[in-house]
């Protein structure tokens, strides 16, 4: 009976003590260009552009996740958990965009830049794709029917439960005077039959374009917002494309490498970003927020905030509740903090639209997980799930019964532990004793 409840909390403990194994050392290096999704409480994380331990610059092969069921202050060390070590990337990878499939358990990680570490090299005409499945914590490399598209990066992607919609981008190699290939291509993999469909007719698309957003409605439309386009053939005539096509209000100027993410209410919520490629000087302003309320043209606003971060591009955002994340990018230019890539978060409050508020605590208790999505500057996804307050304290009270039954069945287990190691060492003695003895007596 005490032996069932010992193995119990044992196994508890276990479980317990293996999340929280890596929290207090892992610190994710300053990273750009990585992309992120949601799968029920964790925040996952890949790869990325960012300096290695050893100074060198290029793409990530990490695994690491935020547990939304934690508080964090973003001026204290942020409880991240690494994966790296057990379920790292195949290939290190940046400016790629991941999808989820929940039916599935799986995340695919696709596009960008992956590089093969041993050969060093960038496959521009491989399109693989990586499955990880979240219950297991595998790579896998699914096998996708139908033509591919070729690989891009600079690009974002919508999806929902059965499609991922895949539109535009560029491909530019690593290394070469190669020119830049712009894409305006909508390419659609169904999730469900893991088959790409490439659609050609039917649809009057705009020129190739890249560095947008991508934000899918509750009435399966997408809002693309931003960007730059070529308007000639080999992409030497480049404009950033203004943001009053569909919309009115107070017009917000042009942007590259910015987030969307989109409220329950139908607000989207667009933050950072360039304004210009080469100058890298940021978009202004940096908060910007289209209703999509109503029917086109949606309404532009630009609230005024507080305590804004420095100047972000190519960061990773997601909506938790009414906050905001925004997590990693680069700092394009010189403000309290220096440039270049970055691995810090900042969190928006978009609960008051008539005030959007900056804050530093994440705290579920003030969570109000009134709606739950995400996107990201380099890549998106619709929510995976919708945490309820219930789920959230109950997990609580798993965790929380999980730490005092590990304390008291700790001190159960040494007490036992105690008592066993007396009997046996008295046991050992009086049995080293006779053996001894034994010996003793076949000596003669
Ligand atoms: C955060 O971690 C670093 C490195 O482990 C440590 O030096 C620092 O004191 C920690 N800061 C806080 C606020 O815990
Ligand atoms: C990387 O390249 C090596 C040698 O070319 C090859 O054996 C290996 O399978 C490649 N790895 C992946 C994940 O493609
Ligand atoms: C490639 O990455 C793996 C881990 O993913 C690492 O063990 C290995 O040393 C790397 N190889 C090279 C050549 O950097
Ligand atoms: C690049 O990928 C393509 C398609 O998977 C493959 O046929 C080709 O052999 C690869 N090239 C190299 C150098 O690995
Ligand atoms: C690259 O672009 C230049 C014009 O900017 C063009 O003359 C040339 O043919 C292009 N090269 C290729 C391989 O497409
Ligand atoms: C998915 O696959 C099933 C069975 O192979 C087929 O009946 C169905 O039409 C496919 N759906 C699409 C959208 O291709
Ligand atoms: C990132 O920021 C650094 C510093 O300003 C800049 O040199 C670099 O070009 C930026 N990279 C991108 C992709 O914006
Ligand atoms: C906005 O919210 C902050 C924090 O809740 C508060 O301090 C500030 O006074 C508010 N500003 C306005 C104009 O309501």
């Amino acid at each position: 009976m005490i032996f069932t409840y010992i193995s119990h909390v044992l196994l508890l403990c276990i479980v317990f003590s293996h999340s929280t194994a890596y929290v207090e050392s892992f610190i994710p290096l300053p990273r750009y260009s990585v992309s992120s999704i949601l799968v029920d409480s964790k925040l996952y994380f890949f790869g990325g552009w960012g300096k290695n331990p050893d100074e060198s610059e290029g793409c990530q092969n990490s695994v690491f996740y935020l547990d939304i069921l934690s508080s964090f202050d973003t001026s204290d060390n942020i409880s991240w958990i690494d994966l790296t070590s057990i379920a790292a990337l195949p290939v290190e990878t940046c400016w790629q965009v991941s999808a989820h499939d929940s039916q599935k358990n799986s995340i695919y990680i696709l596009e960008g830049l992956m590089v093969n570490n041993s050969s060093n090299q960038v496959n521009v005409s491989d399109t693989l794709i990586y499955s990880f499945d979240t219950k297991i914590q595998r790579w896998s490399k699914p096998l996708i029917s139908g033509i591919a598209p070729p690989r891009r990066m600079e690009l974002q992607i919508s999806q929902d439960s059965s499609n991922i919609y895949m539109f535009g981008g560029l491909s530019k190699p690593l290394t070469s005077s190669q020119n830049i290939t712009w894409f305006s291509d909508m390419n659609i993999l169904d999730i469900k039959n893991l088959s790409w469909l490439i659609v050609t007719s039917g649809l009057d698309l705009p020129p190739p374009q890249a560095d947008f957003t991508a934000t899918i409605l509750n009435n399966g439309m997408i809002v693309y917002i931003g960007g730059r386009q070529v308007t000639n053939t080999y992409g030497s005539e480049i404009s950033y494309k203004q943001m009053d096509k569909v919309a009115s209000g107070t017009i917000p100027g042009v942007r590259t490498g910015h987030s969307a993410v989109l409220a329950m209410d139908g607000r989207i919520i667009v933050y950072g970003g360039k304004e210009n490629e080469e100058l890298l000087s940021p978009a202004t302003p940096d908060l910007a927020v289209l209703d999509t309320a109503s029917t086109p043209p949606f309404q532009w606003s630009t609230p005024k905030t507080f305590n804004a971060p420095p100047i972000l591009a190519h960061h990773s955002a997601t909506l938790i509740g009414n906050v905001m994340i925004i997590a990693f990018g680069n700092v394009t230019q010189q403000t309290t903090v220096a440039p270049g890539p970055t691995s810090k978060v900042y969190l928006l409050d978009i609960s008051n639209k008539f005030n959007y508020t900056w804050i530093t605590s994440f705290n579920t208790n003030t969570l109000n997980p009134t709606s739950t999505t995400d996107q990201y500057a380099d890549s998106i996804t619709t929510q995976p799930i919708q945490p309820s307050n219930n789920v959230i304290s109950s997990n609580f009270a798993l965790i929380l019964g999980a730490a005092i039954g590990c304390t008291v069945s700790f001190i159960i287990i040494v007490v036992i532990a105690v008592l066993l190691l007396r009997r046996w060492l008295k046991y050992k003695q009086s049995s080293e004793n006779k053996g001894l003895a034994d010996i003793s007596v076949s000596d003669n």
